[in-house]
């Protein structure tokens, strides 16, 4: 099987970084899961011997703490620093933009919105950082506006650094028609664009298309979404161990993409098998 890759895939500046940081403190452990891929957080346990900490309870005087790429909670972080403990923050910088616009803006008086998933962490960490937590609001879709009684007459709007912007186009559109003011900062990362972009062109060449990443990351599950518009035989896996051979049955091309936080030895790898299909 022939495969083509996407012009631009994998692992972008935030995740990249966060690794680094992680491989240069072995023996360290992060609070929550560093980025959204097992097999790296695997690996960097097995090289490294980086650890994971569920609870804030787990952590004990002198361990050294890496916080990870989608941050924490203001409060948290606040709790961690009085801890005697060692505290290396891998949080994206693109992550820790949107915190700071929150805190500031509603530091100013401003209602805050934000378009993103309430269940995700960096919207968590993100939401934490508003002084009225009482006028911090998450929406997904457009229609969830409705419902939202705003305590000022000023807003200010900040999105999770991977959604569509399309969609926060729509989220603007709304809130402008209802709102005397509004403020809206761009926050959505390039990195996603570009590896959004690459998909949906390759997407609509090939026969077959392969998205390699963590099923519970939001970036690639809309990389997912993205090629299953212009090719309805699109999967999504997490390594080679998934790939299913009939697949691949009467295809000539197949594409492969992947997520932000898939590492590019999974991504070799998973060609490689594709490759070897007849
Ligand atoms: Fe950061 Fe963007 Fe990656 S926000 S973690 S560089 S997708």
């Amino acid at each position: 099987m022939k495969v083509k890759l996407a012009s631009n895939y994998g692992f972008c500046f935030g995740v990249k970084r966060a690794i680094k940081i992680a491989e240069e403190y072995d023996n360290s452990a992060t609070m929550g899961p560093l980025i959204h891929n097992q097999d790296e957080i695997n690996r960097l346990k097995n090289d490294f011997k980086v650890g994971l900490y569920n609870n804030l309870s787990d952590v004990k005087d002198n361990d050294t703490v890496i916080i990870r790429t989608h941050g924490i909670p203001k409060n948290d972080l606040k709790h961690l620093r009085t801890l005697n403990a060692k505290i290396i923050n891998a949080t994206c910088p693109f992550v820790t933009t949107p915190q700071q616009i929150v805190k500031k803006m509603s530091g100013e008086g401003y209602s805050i919105l934000i378009f993103g998933d309430a269940d995700h962490p960096e919207v968590k960490g993100v939401q934490s950082y508003a002084e009225n937590q009482d006028d911090v609001h998450i929406v997904l879709e457009p229609h969830d506006l409705k419902n939202i009684i705003f305590k000022n007459n000023k807003i200010a709007t900040v999105a999770q650094t991977t959604k569509k912007k399309e969609k926060y186009l729509e989220i603007v559109n709304y809130l402008i028609l209802k709102n005397k003011e509004v403020r809206v900062f761009n926050t959505i990362c390039d990195a996603t664009f570009e590896n959004q972009d690459a998909a949906r062109e390759l997407s609509k060449e090939v026969d077959v298309m392969i998205v390699i990443g963590g099923k519970n990351s939001s970036n690639t599950k809309q990389l997912h979404s993205i090629c299953l518009e212009n090719c309805p035989d699109s999967y999504l896996i997490e390594n080679q161990t998934e790939l299913d051979n009939h697949w691949f049955l009467n295809k000539k091309l197949c594409g492969v993409t992947a997520g932000a936080s898939t590492p590019d030895w999974i991504i070799q790898q998973v060609v490689d098998k594709i490759e070897s299909i007849n």
